[in-house]
């Protein structure tokens, strides 16, 4: 769909090889998808130009991921290791550094008609990650997590960069302003849905389907929407942090805090309740585009595939 025109520099190998390797491995695709899917709300065929811009936002996402994995010590990434892992931790940080540069050079291409505003979110939504990436990192130190800051905090690390996918190719494709906000607030939250569901497959996946680590969230003391739920909703939340805190030096001590710290998510059905909590935000995101003028069928499509997604 937009890999096509997503290509690196061939030198030096050392610094382009590991982008060519993220880019390879897949992904779902989600942010170029619902860009060109906004797109094609409003205009028929998306020519490269178009095309560029989207993959602008694919490989923006991927650059996070780069950095995100080093943050996060995640060894695994789509099914196979991370770039920190399968080079070094020098590596990702600078290849990363220079896959957000390849994302500025293809969002460039956007049509010089809407080029500032599409730039310009860009910029913005970019920053905003940053700002949830350091609210997600603090948080795992902070005891107590309000749901209102965690939600603050995953709308800037993952919800913003979903509703900026959508309104770009709102933008690209000259719809009108209050059709672009919709499509804004769409991909809003949606995103909030996503990174629920996210939260949600982390502890409750399936590893070859998922293609990360299960229970990851859980051994890096995340607040994840199944922690801070989980301690809204005990009334035994010394015993829950004891488990939660527990550090682990072997395999089995953290397979054993995994099983533990699910075995209360279970007692206290935090799984049932995220999974409730990702179609209430999936339907508030159809409910944001109530008033667009044209068929939204094909976004109601997207949104139901989010909800029930398994990877
Ligand atoms: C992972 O994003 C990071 C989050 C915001 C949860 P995706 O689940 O879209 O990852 P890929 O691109 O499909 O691998
Ligand atoms: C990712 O959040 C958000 C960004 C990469 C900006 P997570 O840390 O939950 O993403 P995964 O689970 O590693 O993909
Ligand atoms: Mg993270
Ligand atoms: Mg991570
Ligand atoms: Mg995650």
């Amino acid at each position: 769909m937009i890999d096509d025109v997503i290509k690196f520099p061939a030198e030096p190998a050392g610094l382009y090889d590991p982008l060519r390797y993220m880019i390879g491995i897949g992904g779902k695709r989600i942010r170029p998808s619902l860009c060109l899917a906004a797109y094609g709300l409003f205009r028929s065929e998306a020519g490269e130009d178009v095309r560029k811009c989207a993959a602008a936002l694919e490989v923006f996402h991927t650059f996070t991921l780069i950095h995100d994995d080093i943050m996060d010590r995640s060894p695994l990434r789509r099914g196979v290791p991370t770039v920190w892992k399968k080079w070094n931790e020098d590596t990702a940080i600078l290849s990363g550094d220079v896959m957000l540069i390849e994302a500025y050079k293809l969002i460039m291409n956007a049509p010089e008609s809407c080029r500032g505003a599409v730039v310009d979110l860009f910029s913005a939504t970019a920053a905003q990650v940053c700002e949830g990436q350091q609210f997600d990192m603090e948080f795992e130190s902070q005891e107590c997590v309000s749901m209102e800051e965690y939600k603050r905090m995953i709308g800037l690390k993952t919800a913003v960069l979903l509703a900026c996918s959508a309104k770009t190719g709102a933008l690209l494709a000259g719809a009108p302003e209050p059709d672009c906000e919709a499509l804004y607030r769409y991909g809003y939250e949606l995103g909030m849905a996503f990174q629920i569901a996210d939260d949600y497959l982390d502890a409750y996946g399936d590893e070859k389907v998922f293609g990360k680590p299960i229970g990851g969230d859980i051994l890096n003391g995340k607040k994840s929407w199944l922690t801070i739920r989980a301690l809204d909703k005990t009334d035994d939340r010394k015993g829950f942090m004891e488990a939660f805190c527990r550090s682990c030096s072997t395999e089995a001590e953290r397979k054993g805090k995994i099983a533990d710290v699910k075995a209360m998510y279970d007692a206290l059905g935090v799984g049932d309740d995220a999974r409730a909590e990702v179609i209430r935000y999936s339907d508030s995101a159809m409910a944001a585009l109530s008033n667009l003028g044209v068929d939204t069928a094909p976004l109601r499509e997207f949104a139901d595939k989010l909800v029930g997604r398994a990877k």
